[in-house]
């Protein structure tokens, strides 16, 4: 069931996060637009939704009924107006870039009708550094999935001392009727709840690496094994993208200025090689086609 006044969401970037996104609330029976400036990304996206749904109803996961109704619920269009113009909800997922997402939040303010929410998907840029650019602070916050979005049941909200409490409750409902797990941060935290727990662990995991104590498929192993992870460090990392690896690090170091912050010596020299994880084939571990 979907949530009272939510019938169109728009999701902005079709990417790893995006695209799974978007099928989650078209599964949910929202209207959903995906746009990405990038044509390829887009056409990756939808090419995943006719894959990925007939895939479901063969595995006896899905009725074919369903799949076809979330299939016309989702469409891929180009153009950010056309996507956004008509939208109750917005989700942005596009690359974390703070400029990047302070235009797009710009343009999204001028374009979306006034009652519309503003989300951010980011793993790491707060809303309170995206609501200035629009005239709609109350209704602009931070509405975080986890890779892989279509799987992962939690979703953290963030209420930063913008948001409104109908804002953050509508926010908590629409995850609620996509079957999600939301969780309420009641203040605005760099990195939020997962991604610093995740953070102690992925920076642990990198110093034992880099000092070569061990190989990441050792040390993936022993955190599987003996922690009951279902992925350990580095093929998580090849999951979300190195390349996500090597910007949160970056942002973080050109924010702090603190050494300890910088992208491991690791992260860098994958992110030189483009070796960013299952997106290239290639990261920590070989994949026999790009995912
Ligand atoms: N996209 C969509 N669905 C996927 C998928 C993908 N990339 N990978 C696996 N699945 C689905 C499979 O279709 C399968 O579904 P059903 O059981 O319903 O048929 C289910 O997930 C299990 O898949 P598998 O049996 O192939 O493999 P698995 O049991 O090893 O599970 C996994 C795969 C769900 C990814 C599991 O390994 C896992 O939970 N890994 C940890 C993921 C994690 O920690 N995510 C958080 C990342 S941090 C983050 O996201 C931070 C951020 O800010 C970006």
């Amino acid at each position: 069931m979907t949530v009272p006044g939510i019938n169109n969401v728009c999701v902005v970037g079709a990417g790893n996060m995006g695209h799974q996104i978007a099928l989650s609330a078209a599964l949910a029976g929202y209207r959903v637009k995906c746009t990405d400036n990038q044509t390829a990304a887009l056409a990756k996206a939808e090419q995943f939704a006719d894959t990925w749904l007939p895939g479901r109803v063969a595995k006896g996961k899905l009725s074919e009924e369903a799949a076809k109704a979330a299939r016309a619920n989702i469409s891929f269009v180009p153009g950010l107006e056309e996507a956004a113009g008509d939208a109750d909800m917005v989700i942005e997922a596009v690359l974390e870039k703070l400029e990047l997402k302070r235009d797009i939040f710009a343009r999204l303010d001028r374009i979306c009708p006034p009652h519309a929410i503003l989300a951010t998907n980011s793993s790491f840029i707060v809303s309170s550094k995206l609501k200035d650019v629009t005239g709609r602070p109350d209704r602009v916050c931070n509405m975080h999935f986890f890779n892989p979005a279509l799987v992962m049941k939690v979703v953290e909200v963030v209420r930063g001392p913008h948001v409104s409490e109908q804002t953050a409750q509508t926010v908590m409902e629409v995850c609620r009727s996509m079957g999600k797990t939301p969780v309420l941060l009641h203040k605005e935290i760099y990195g939020f709840l997962v991604n610093r727990i995740l953070a102690a662990l992925t920076h642990e995991a990198l110093f034992l690496a880099d000092m070569g104590i061990a190989s990441p498929a050792d040390i993936d192993a022993a955190v599987e094994g003996a922690l009951g992870h279902p992925m350990g460090p580095f093929r998580l990392m090849d999951l979300t993208g190195i390349d996500l690896s090597y910007y949160i690090a970056t942002e973080r170091y050109q924010e702090t200025m603190d050494p300890a912050q910088k992208p491991s010596p690791t992260v860098v020299e994958k992110y030189v090689k483009g070796e960013w994880g299952r997106k290239t084939g290639r990261g920590f571990y070989e994949y026999d086609r790009k995912a």
